[in-house]
């Protein structure tokens, strides 16, 4: 393996935020995830897609360094993230992550929720880090509810307070695994309004999702995997339409033929 950090000279063009080199790890003795390699350059909105058990959430969680890598490393931002054999070198908020559950804390507002990690983690004065909460609570489409408690908000709204959460602490990327697949299809809506709206701002996004709209239109890319690969990866487009590997097309053919409209809505 290099002993310099896997993407360090692309990435002082500025250009790449991630890059993944053969990354390896299995359960059990079971492997989950093979020999991926992943490069995810400034801006771009990546969507993961595969059938349960894929191995997309590993995947996911090896690019934020929450799981110990067997094989391969990853660089982020130019530094060594995660390597095979050492424990993740962890990067704060730097990179964001939004999960099917929302995970806020019952106890605290969702001003409280959003501004609690800059306060704790960043050392930001405590009205700073409020009104910064509230700005981005705005930007989430929840200026009204920003004093309420998780349990007096819906789903996708507690989504979104989840998202201006992560926001706050300014990470330079933002992983997603299936955020609206715990949400009815109208709550479904504005969390997916949420991201197309992050993405448009040029935040770079990987994102786990079963919404097939929302990978058609608000990605740039679309990763395929099955069996803990990546069996193709493309311009969403592409991919959509005509895809190289055969695995891929019945992958899309049996999705897009379910009448969940969820799935093929935007
Ligand atoms: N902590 C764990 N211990 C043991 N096996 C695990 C663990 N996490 C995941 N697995 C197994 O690894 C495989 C891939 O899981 P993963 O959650 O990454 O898939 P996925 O593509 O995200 O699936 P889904 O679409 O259902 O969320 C599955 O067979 C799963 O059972
Ligand atoms: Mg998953």
């Amino acid at each position: 393996m290099s002993t310099t950090a896997p993407g360090a000279a692309v990435t002082t063009r500025g250009r790449t935020v991630l890059v993944a080199e053969n990354l390896g790890r299995s359960y059990h003795g079971n492997a989950v995830v093979s020999a991926v390699d992943l490069t995810i350059p400034a801006g771009q909105t990546v969507a993961v897609l595969g059938p349960s058990g894929a191995g997309k959430s590993t995947m996911l969680r090896c690019l934020a360094g929450l799981e110990p890598l067997e094989t391969g490393s990853v660089g982020f931002q130019g530094e060594l993230l995660s390597k095979a054999g050492s424990t993740p070198r962890s990067v704060g908020g730097r990179i964001g992550m939004v999960f099917q559950q929302f995970n806020l804390f019952p106890h605290l507002t969702a001003t409280e929720n959003v501004a609690l990690a800059p306060v704790r983690v960043r050392g930001v004065p405590r009205q700073r880090a409020r009104e910064e909460a509230h700005t981005l609570l705005e930007r989430v489409g929840l200026a009204e509810r920003r004093d309420h408690y998780p349990y007096e908000l819906s789903g996708g709204q507690q989504q979104r307070v989840a998202i201006a959460r992560a926001l706050a602490m300014s990470p330079e990327l933002m992983l997603f695994d299936e955020p609206t697949s715990a949400l009815d299809p109208e709550f479904t809506r504005e969390v997916l309004a949420v991201m197309r709206d992050l993405a448009d701002s040029g935040m770079t996004i990987v994102v786990v999702t079963h919404e097939m709209g929302f990978a058609r239109q608000s990605a740039d890319r679309v990763v395929f995997m099955a069996d803990g690969r990546i069996v193709e990866d493309g311009p969403a487009e592409t991919l959509f339409t005509t895809p190289r590997r055969e695995r891929t097309r019945v992958f899309f053919e049996q999705i897009l033929g379910d009448s969940d409209p969820r799935r093929v809505g935007p």
